[in-house]
Order: C-alpha cells, then structure tokens, then sequence
C-alpha cells in the first residue's frame, strides 16, 4: 500500500502531469511541422565533435542545426556556448543536451558498478548516483550513460565491472536505484539529468568473454535472465536506451526490430530515446548486416533506433533513401520526437541553469563514497580472526604496485575523477597509524610488472613489521570496455611477490583490487585474510583502512560467482540441476584407475566443479545466524502471498550489517527451473547481541504458475541457509 501522503500527492499529480505532457506533445507536433529535413536529421545526430575551445565550424553547424546532441565533449563553458548559440542563434532555438559516461560518479568517484553491486545496498547507490548526478548537471551534463544493465557470466568480459551482477534480480534492483537517483523526482530540475539503460540486448552474454563478441540466448533466457533488469529500468522511468554492439543470435541490436520494436515500443510501451552506441550503425556492415553506409542507415532507423551517435550515415543517406521510399517520414518524425520530449521532460527547453564551473567535490559526498567504498568490499578469508587488526600493532608494511595508485583506484570510466582528489589505502593509514609506523614498499611498478628486483626490499619491510598488507590485484587499463582477459590470475609476478615476502613469517593480509573476479587460489591460501576491494573509487583508502582496523565492519557480498579457474566459465549460481548433479566427493580418477570411479555426474576431473566463492558470498567480524524460518502457508493458492521470516542474530560483540538473501527453487515445471533463484534481499544492521526478523513475499506469478513443490531459503549466500518446503496448489 502506498503511505498516505504519497497518495496523496500522486491523486493531485496526476492530471497535472497529463496535462503538462499533452502540452509537450501538442508543442514537439508543433515544431517537427515547422522543422526541415536536415533540422531532422541534425536532432538525430550526436556527435564528439565539441572539442575545448569551440571551433568556429562546430559553432556554424550548431547555429544550422546540425546537432541535437553532443557526448563526450567540451567543458562547462563551451557547453554553455554551444546551448547559448543553439538557443538564441539557431532558427528555431532547440536546445542540444550533452550527454557523458557518468558511470560511477563524475568528480567523486564511487567504487565501479561491480563493487557498488557487492553492497546490495540499492539506497545507498542511489544516493552515490545523487551525488553524481549534482556534479555532472552543475557542468551542464543532462545525460548519463548509465545504469549498464548488462547482465554478464563470464569475468573473462572486461565490462563485467560495469555491471550489476551475475543475476537479473539484484541487477533490477541496482537498476531502478540508478534510474532514479540520476533522474530524481523530476527530470526537470536543475539536478537531475537523464538515465539511460544500455546496452540492449545480451551485450554481457558475449561468447568467450572476448568483447564485442556475438551472443546467442534462447529468446526463454532473454526474457527471464536479460531483459528483466531493463524491464525494471523502464519501469522506474528510464529516459532512454542504448542499444549493443552485438549482434543477438545473428542480428545486429543496432538493427534488430526484434528488441527495439517488438520489446521495447509494442510490449513495453517506451516513448524515451533510443540511442545508438558509437559508430554501432556504421558497424552494421562489419557485422555483415548491411551491404554500406546507406543500408546500415537504412536498418536501423527501421529497426528502431533513434539517434545516431558518432557516425553519420543517416545525415548522409536519409535524404535519399527518403526519396527513394526505402524510409518515410513517419519514422524520421517518430525519432525525432523522441528526442524533442527528452529534451522537453529535462527542462531544457525552458532554459535550464548554464553551468557555472567545475564541480566541487563535497564533504558529503565523500562520505557518501566512503561508506559505498566500506560496504562494498567483501571480506573473503579471515584466517584465525587476523583482521581486524589491534591498533596497538606497532609496524606494518604496505607492500605491492596497488597501494598508492590513484588511477587504480578510480577504476575504469572515470573520466571527471581527478587523481589529487582520490585518498590513497597508503596515505589512510599513514593517516591512521602515524608515518613512522608504516614502511611502503611497492615492489612492482604496476600490476604486470615482472621485474623481482623490489621483492629484498619487501620481504625487509615484512621482516620488520608486525603484519604485511599486500595491495594487489590488476589495474584499472585490464578491465573495462575492450579488455577482455583469457587468464584471470593475479597479473605479472605478484603472486611470486607473496610467496617471497611469506618467507619472512609474518600475519599476511591481501587486499584486491580488481574490475572482476580474479583466480588466485594458491595466493589466497598463503595469505591470512583478504579484503575484496574492486576499484573503490576516491575514498577507497579510508574505507580499507577503516575495514582493516575495525573502525567498520566488513558487509560487503559477492554479486558474482567467484571460479576456481577459467576453465569452469561460466560458472553462476542459478544453474539447472542437470540429470547428472555431482557430488561433492566426485574429483579425480587415481592413478592407473582403468575405469572411472568417480561416477557419471555433470563434473571436472581436474578440479572441483564448485565455486571458489559463491555468489552472495561475504565473511564480518560478528558472527550472524539466521534461524527460525517461517511460512505463511505450507500450500498456496494461485492468487495468494506467500509471507518467509526469519530471525537474524548478531552471536557476537561487534555490531555489524548482514545481508538477508531470499532464494527459490520450484522442483518440478515444464522448464526445469535453475537450482536456486533469488527472490529478494535486505541489508540488516545488528547491535551485539541483537536479534531481529526479516520478512521476504512471493506471490505465485513470481515463479511460473504451476504445482508443485518449492524450496525456500533465507541465507548468507547463495550456497547455505536455512530452508523449508511448501507447495504450490495448482487449484484454481
Ligand atoms: C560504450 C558505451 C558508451 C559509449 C560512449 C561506447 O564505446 O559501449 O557504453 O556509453 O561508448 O562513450
């Protein structure tokens, strides 16, 4: 039920805002009328052309029209020359939105979208995404590239880290969160800039990890696994799409009527722009999908797409294709009236503040990003309770290429981030300890570094601290969009750096930094503890150091499965049980075994066909049980809620947050259904001692509507949990 007051407000809304919109409608009718062709076309034209200064050319192009939309470019006064001349010069003064990468923050950065996922904490991502928001708008952004809602399986893809996970649920969930924290209560105000939900469609399924690669979902696993995340998106009211570089079983997205019509405009009803990626329509004729410039323009206006970024093929080839009735004007002015609305819904029309300066980094902000950065990092090894360490320790040594770089520690896509803002883990406990009770030796220049000439130097250091803290991980340049890894292990000789400083027989914690899940089995099993910190972003040293002292406690959660080796990918949780599930006993046949006495089952003979970590995997420092799992019913009737709680409790003295997992698992369908499901979540905060209950629903339509037994589970992560049985009644 919706809280009163908020009812209340929505009753009062509602006809106002069919008015306003009916107004806009009747006002973009009025100027497409009134627009030329290559007005048109220019609305559906986004360029990177915009350098910094303004060139005179791109100044006249702006003042004809040439440009609805510019990414990428210029500063905050050559956009706010660039909209005065659209504006006031330009014959009939549309104003142009400027669009950019604001993909985990603009000058704060938060910790890139994989780890904002790891702290299954969409309230607290939406506020980072505020943040964001606020600082972008101030220097005249309107658009953000963003929420990526691609959902992807194989940490070999770079762009795992942009992401929000492995699972379509959490991924929503992120989703609506970023939706609305960009575009807030109204598009309109001089805060809030516009979301957009890309790439559509299957772009993370790419095959082999490698970028850009091809992907082929069964149109079943499309729908359930990775539309439902832009569903959400849409429904949170997304401004606009993007579509993928893929091509999705054969057919380009950037030409694929299939998803940008069938889906997106007849089923889900979206009336927002669809944006191309870069050069996507051009790309066409790489994909084999078009014979040349002129039949790539030609596919995918008729596809559905409505702006063109960076290459230029409709502004080219539209007139003629116009003329030669391969296209029509119905299509043209449908795109175009898309992009006029958003441009109307964001208020520019009505002279949205110029931006004034550069964005300022707030207090605010970077506690917000502080406490993002702490809550998304995950605990995964805590060998003897070794962390958190006792700030009586008199020495430690930081050790290893990832302590005190800042680029790293931004991430991949932060462009507006500036190095001099970003806190280093080095400089955080420098901070926290006192200079002198630190000794820093890099040892390798960078994460790929090869070279053991530092390893003396650090297994010195080791020797002379009480506890070594070794920053490894890889560099922001290994993940991201076109970098794509076939080996996942710690780069360059950092795995032998561990071993040589190990030799100095001192407590070892590693902190990871990484834009995906690495494999580093034997180097986890030579350290004591490790800390998962993705790339935390500007405050990720404070948060560490925080995290390694106890002054907060570890809550992070794996959004991602973790695999032992490459050769297990893709490796998820919500797998089908196969009709030969393992055992955990099934590994290896011994040596001059003539038959195989491991069993026929679905498993590797050279490792274990489990994961390294599981998804939702995260350790605390409080220890937490979850107990006393209950079931509104034991047998529900279609058209019924199912009401699960449990009590959580805190066993220890630290007071800490867990993250509640609901899962399912229908047994028995006409599709056999994967092992587990999740149906929800809740990030709990626990004093010592305290005990409190979750509450999770599902209704029938969640799952499909058949009989049959379902399993339930209220859990730490996705591999344990208590659980209970009831069963779907199918009576109608
Ligand atoms: C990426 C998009 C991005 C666009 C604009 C493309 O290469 O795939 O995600 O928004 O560039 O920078």
């Amino acid at each position: 039920m919706l809280p009163r007051t908020f009812a209340l407000v929505l009753l009062l809304t509602a006809p106002l805002s069919a008015q306003l919109s009916q107004d806009i409608e009747r006002r973009i009718t009025g100027l497409i009328a009134r627009m030329t062709l290559e007005e048109k076309l220019g609305q559906m034209s986004q360029s990177t052309a915009m350098q910094i200064p303004i060139s005179a050319s791109i100044k006249e192009e702006i003042r004809r029209g040439r440009w609805g939309s510019f990414l990428n470019a210029g500063g905050p006064a050559d956009r706010a020359e660039a909209q005065r001349i659209a504006m006031e010069e330009s014959r009939l003064h549309i104003p142009l939105v400027f669009g950019r990468d604001v993909i985990h923050g603009f000058r704060t950065v938060f910790p890139i979208p994989l780890g904002e996922a790891a702290s299954w904490d969409p309230d607290l991502i939406g506020q980072a995404t505020r943040t964001a928001a606020r600082e972008a708008t101030s220097e005249g952004i309107h658009w953000a590239f963003a929420p990526m809602l691609d959902i992807a399986r194989d940490p070999r893809w770079g762009r795992i880290s942009e992401g929000a996970s492995e699972d379509p649920w959490l991924a929503a969930a992120i989703g609506t969160a970023v939706v609305h924290g960009f575009q807030g209560n109204s598009l309109a105000a001089p805060d809030s800039m516009a979301a957009c939900a890309k790439h559509f469609a299957g772009y993370g399924a790419a095959e082999a990890g490698r970028d850009y690669n091809s992907t082929w979902i069964p149109e079943s696993l499309l729908r359930e696994v990775y539309l439902p995340p832009f569903l959400a998106a849409k429904e949170a009211g997304v401004a606009s799409f993007m579509t993928a570089f893929n091509a999705l079983n054969g057919v380009p997205s950037t030409g694929n009527a299939f998803l940008l019509r069938k889906i997106l405009r007849d089923e889900w009803k979206f009336d927002g722009v669809v944006v191309s990626d870069y050069t996507a329509i051009e790309e066409l004729i790489q994909h084999g999908f078009a014979a040349d410039s002129a039949d790539a323009a030609r596919k995918a206006l008729n596809a559905g797409v409505g702006m063109e970024m960076v290459s230029t093929d409709w502004f080219d080839h539209l007139p003629r294709l116009l003329r030669d009735g391969q296209v029509d004007m119905k299509t043209i002015d449908e795109a175009v009236r898309t992009i006029l609305r958003l441009k109307f819904r964001l208020g520019l029309f009505d002279h949205r503040p110029q931006p004034v300066g550069e964005a300022q980094i707030t207090a605010e902000a970077k506690e917000t990003a502080k406490r993002l950065a702490a809550e998304s990092i995950v605990l995964l090894k805590n060998g003897n309770g070794l962390l958190p360490l006792s700030r009586s320790i008199s020495r430690v040594a930081v050790i290893g290429p990832l302590a005190d770089s800042a680029m790293d520690q931004m991430g991949a896509w932060a462009m507006d981030g500036r190095p001099a803002d970003v806190q280093s883990s080095l400089a955080a406990l420098q901070q926290k300890l006192g200079p002198d009770h630190v000794l820093y030796v890099p040892a390798l220049k960078n994460s790929r570094d090869t070279d053991h000439a530092g390893f003396a130097a650090a297994e010195d250091a080791a020797r002379r601290a009480d506890v070594v803290l070794l920053f490894l991980g890889e560099e922001q340049i290994l993940s991201g969009e076109a970098r794509s890894r076939a080996f996942l292990g710690l780069p360059g000789a950092q795995a032998e750096l561990v071993q040589a400083v190990a030799k100095a027989g001192k407590p070892m914690v590693g902190i990871v930094f990484a834009g995906r899940p690495l494999t580093f089995h034997d180097t986890a099993a030579a350290l004591g503890s490790v800390l998962y910190a993705w790339h935390p972003g500007t405050m990720g040293g404070p948060a560490i150091a925080d995290l390694l002292f106890g002054d907060s406690v570890p809550s992070g959660k794996l959004p991602i499965t973790f695999p032992r080796t490459v050769g297990q990918i893709p490796l998820y949780y919500a797998h089908l049980n196969t009709g030969r599930p393992p055992s955990l006993t099934d590994l290896g046949i011994p040596l001059g075994n003539p038959v195989n006495p491991t069993g026929y089952t679905s498993k590797y003979l050279d490792v274990d066909f489990t994961p390294e970590y599981p998804f939702g995997f995260g350790l605390s420092y409080a220890d937490f049980a979850i107990s006393n799992l209950r079931l509104s019913t034991s047998r529900l009737l279609p058209g019924q809620r199912l009401t699960v709680t449990a009590d959580i409790e805190n066993r220890s003295k630290i007071a800490a947050d867990e993250v509640a997992q609901f899962y399912i698992h229908q047994r028995t369908a006409t599709v056999s259904r994967p092992v587990r499901e999740l149906r929800g979540f809740q990030r709990v905060h626990l004093g010592p001692g305290e005990k409190k209950t979750v509450t999770f629903s599902l209704t029938p339509s969640g799952l499909l509507l058949e009989g049959g037994p379902v399993d339930v589970w209220v859990a730490p992560d996705s591999a344990t949990g208590v659980s209970a049985r009831l069963l779907i009644d199918p009576r109608r």
